[in-house]
């Protein structure tokens, strides 16, 4: 180790002694951000060639969120970010590590977790990830690892998207299925054991052979080109129901579980049917699978932590569950993280 290094006051190293025993990741408390605007499917097809009946059928989608102009990626992590918190009883000072999973940051850099970091008043360290739709899901992957490593004891993950900007409003095959909005969980370090709360295990998979099928022809902070998403929904649908069934398999197979353990499915939440045609793999009923893309769309990186959120508050989560989480997105990426809450 570089003895050089200074110590950071803020990062509160793990003393030796304790980082033998492997801590769990626990996820502490979720919270959610959707923009005030909701936008019908009968309002959209009075601007694009489409319909309400159209895309209920093919998507499961009735309405989505669109962001007004205050409600950037990083408006919306926080305010996320600060109910995750106040779910957790923990305070902002407390966090060692923000990780941002956006396609749409406000900036190409400061990374917008760390505009978070400033809005909330937190310490540590923070950046941003890009993994597309699975950037929730690869944002916790990351965050456990260091909280197993002993490497810091708080995380905030968070998903937060601005998709419609990055709509080309004129293309009906793209801009009904997406929306706006922002999930985070607080994760903290805990104490590992059967049955104990934590993450059980995390899953993650690319292949960039498949980029060409959903990507942003730009980037931000080309003033010519800001990119417009791009994508082959037919090719996507079947990769997603193929990879998404292998990666609960995978998810299942590592833990020595089987498929009746599971309490609930939380999936990415792009399309009814693919989340029907997981539901039914893992043989749940409806009732055990989180559904939010009626009300949300695919809010891309956020629609994991979102559709969490919203199932933890009502109550039907309840600590003790057994929860898998999947995505897959633009890459293309995928994975899965299974949780006992
Ligand atoms: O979050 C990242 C992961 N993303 C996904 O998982 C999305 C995966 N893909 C899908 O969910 C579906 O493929 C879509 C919802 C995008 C499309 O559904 P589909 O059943 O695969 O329809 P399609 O693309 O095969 O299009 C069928 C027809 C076409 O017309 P023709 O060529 O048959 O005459 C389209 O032009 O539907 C037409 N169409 C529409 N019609 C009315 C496409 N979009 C619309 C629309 N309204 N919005």
């Amino acid at each position: 180790m570089d003895q050089q290094t200074p110590t950071r006051p803020d990062a509160r190293p793990i003393p030796e002694t304790q980082r033998r025993a492997q801590p769990r990741a626990v996820i502490a408390g979720t919270g959610g951000y959707l923009p005030e605007a909701a936008v019908s499917n009968d309002e959209l097809s009075r601007t694009v060639d489409t319909s309400d009946a159209w895309i209920r059928e093919r998507t499961g989608i009735g309405q989505r969120h669109i962001a007004a102009p205050h409600e950037t990626c990083a408006f919306m992590a926080t305010r996320a970010a600060e109910r995750a918190l106040a779910a957790a009883g923990m305070q902002a000072a407390e966090v060692d590590a923000i990780l941002l999973a956006t396609a749409t940051p406000d900036e190409a850099f400061p990374a917008t977790a760390l505009r978070v970091q400033a809005a909330l008043g937190a310490g540590g360290f923070g950046f941003d990830l890009s993994a597309a739709c699975s950037g929730f899901i690869y944002g916790l992957a990351t965050a456990e690892a260091m909280i197993a490593a002993g490497r810091i004891r708080t995380a905030l993950v968070i998903g937060s998207e601005v998709y419609s900007r990055i709509m080309n409003w004129q293309d009906r095959g793209t801009c009904v299925l997406f929306g706006d909005g922002a999930g985070a969980v607080v994760l903290r370090a805990g104490q590992a054991g059967a049955g104990l709360p934590g993450i059980l295990s995390v899953h993650l998979h690319s292949d960039g052979r498949l980029g060409d099928i959903l990507y942003v022809d730009g980037a931000v902070g080309r003033r010519d080109k800001p990119g417009h998403l791009v994508m082959n929904g037919r090719e996507v649908f079947r990769h997603a129901v193929t990879r998404l069934s292998e990666t609960v398999e995978e998810a299942l197979a590592a833990n020595g579980l089987d498929k009746s353990a599971i309490d609930w499915l939380v999936p990415h939440q792009a399309n009814k049917r693919i989340i029907d045609a997981i539901g039914k793999r893992l043989g749940l009923p409806a009732e055990r699978v989180v559904t939010t893309v009626e009300r949300h769309a695919n809010t891309s990186a956020a629609s994991v932590p979102l559709a969490l959120d919203e199932a933890v508050r009502d109550g039907r989560i309840k600590p003790g569950d057994l929860v898998l989480m999947e995505a897959l997105g633009g890459g293309l990426t995928w994975g899965s993280a299974l949780a006992r809450m």
